[in-house]
């Protein structure tokens, strides 16, 4: 089985470069004619996994939609009732299920997060600032003339030198290998089967994942659940600092907390230090599974950020089963770093941006968002939450196996705040020609 490289937005199957610049830009669609013009003038220019890998690009643009956005783009009443219920009601209305509660309110979101504030999101990649810019110009002559779609916002991203995220975690190690990708699994990679991540191929299910309408419009297509998250890293400092007398115990919380120390390494191989040379090995740094080796969670707590979001083999015993409901998660930072040291906050707004690719928004992210990240029963952790970003109004301490007794750390903070969500589709480029061309109430 091979995927049809050609059609599929580059953003689906390829990696960023590290570091990256990047811009997300929402638009507002008042008039479905202006929004198909953008539409005819934008795809020649939107990468395609086939174009990704040109030895001189190095810049990237994809594009997506909500369930509105394609609404005004005049796509017909059943085709749009046909989508999945997540993706038509928008993530603002599933808030009290995915735990965006009080200062994660969609009341609290930027704009234009929330009550349907956009409708078209660009993605722009490149590996320079100038390759980011250029791409961005190409976007606004796109708009040039057009009255009826309008800029509503624009938040830039990207990976820093130092390849960390806020809180100072390497990022972006584990990721499934989809099948037809090109290449080999790498040790620890699940082989995960393309209908998990795009539609028009067989599911983990041993369905086909199908969209509605015609299938000249969902092939290749995907959807994409958007979470902007803030980041106290003041907060997470201080914690550490409070939760251990030297830095070596608090690089241990820390670790315990992600799964993974600092650096990256897996706290499955190098339980009782940081090994930052098991990183840099592509052989070994994802190579752990947790059900023979760590049922009970002495090296990788049960309850611990990568444990919860992705448990791998370790839900053996249940009746769960880890392959139906993973993530492909591309993350960027927002906002400048805190400069290293400092456990004041600067009042600076910066967080993370996820983009966590997914086929099936119920039965992927939306599922491991409430079940996973914000409950503990489905590893009898009871109501706790995932310690770095769950939500603390259910529980808000995080326990795990530790010499001589079981180490339970009591009033976690909020970490993060949820500033907005969406979920997009991604069309494939058969899908996006298809959406320029369609006239209003075309089959
Ligand atoms: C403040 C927010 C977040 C931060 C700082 C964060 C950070 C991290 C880090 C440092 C890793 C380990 C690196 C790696 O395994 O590649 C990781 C892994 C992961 N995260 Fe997050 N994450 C956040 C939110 C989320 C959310 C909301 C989800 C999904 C609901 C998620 C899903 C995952 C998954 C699936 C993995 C891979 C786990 C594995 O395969 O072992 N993360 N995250």
């Amino acid at each position: 089985m091979t995927l049809e490289l050609q059609d599929i937005q580059g953003t689906v199957l390829n990696n960023r470069p590290m570091p990256y610049f990047g811009s997300y830009v929402a638009f507002r669609i008042n008039d479905a004619g202006s929004a198909r013009t953008m539409l005819e003038r934008l795809i020649p220019h939107i990468t395609s996994a086939a174009d990704w890998a040109r030895p001189r690009e190095n810049a990237w643009i994809n594009i997506a939609f909500t369930w509105e956005g394609l609404r005004r783009l005049g796509v017909r009443e059943e085709i749009l009732d046909g989508f999945p219920i997540e993706f038509r009601q928008g993530m603002a209305a599933r808030s009290a299920f995915l735990g965006d509660v009080g200062r994660s309110a969609p009341e609290a979101w930027d704009f234009p997060h929330g009550n349907n504030g956009f409708h078209v999101g660009l993605m722009v990649m490149a590996s320079t600032h100038e390759g980011r810019d250029e791409k961005l110009a190409m976007g606004r002559r796109a708009l040039e003339g057009l009255a009826g779609v309008e800029l509503a916002a624009r938040l830039d991203v990207g990976v820093p030198p130092t390849l960390r995220e806020h809180f100072g975690f390497a990022d972006g190690i584990s990721r499934p290998f989809i099948e037809g990708q090109g290449g080999e699994p790498l040790p620890g990679q699940a082989l995960t089967k393309a209908g998990e991540f795009l539609l028009g191929y067989e599911n983990e299910l041993g369905q086909l994942a199908t969209g509605p309408g015609p299938e000249a419009f969902w092939r290749n297509g995907t959807y994409i659940a958007i979470r902007k998250i803030h980041q106290d890293v003041a907060a997470f400092r201080n914690f550490l600092r409070m939760s251990a007398a030297d830095s070596a115990g608090q690089e241990k919380v820390a670790a315990k907390m992600m799964g993974r120390w600092r650096s990256g390494c897996p706290l499955a191989l190098s339980p009782d230090a940081d090994n930052p040379a098991l990183v840099a090995d592509a052989q070994r740094n994802n190579d752990f599974a947790y059900f023979e080796d760590d049922r009970i969670g002495r090296k990788t707590p049960v309850g611990c950020h990568i444990r919860r979001v992705n448990p791998r083999d370790g839900l053996q015993d249940t009746m769960a089963e880890a392959r139906l409901h993973r993530l492909l998660r591309r993350g960027a930072a927002y906002g400048p770093m805190l400069p290293e040291d400092a456990v004041e906050d600067d009042g600076h707004d910066r967080g993370i941006v996820l983009a966590l690719i997914n086929a099936n928004p119920g039965r992927q992210f939306e599922f491991v968002q409430s079940q996973w990240v914000n409950d503990g029963d489905f590893v009898s952790e009871g109501r706790r939450t995932d310690p770095i970003l769950g939500r603390r109004d259910r529980a808000d301490d995080f326990a795990y196996p530790d010499k001589p007794i079981r180490r339970r750390l009591a009033g976690l903070p909020d970490f993060t705040a949820t500033r907005g969500g969406e979920h997009v589709f991604l069309p494939g480029i058969g899908g996006l020609r298809w959406l320029a061309g369609m006239q209003a109430g075309d089959p």
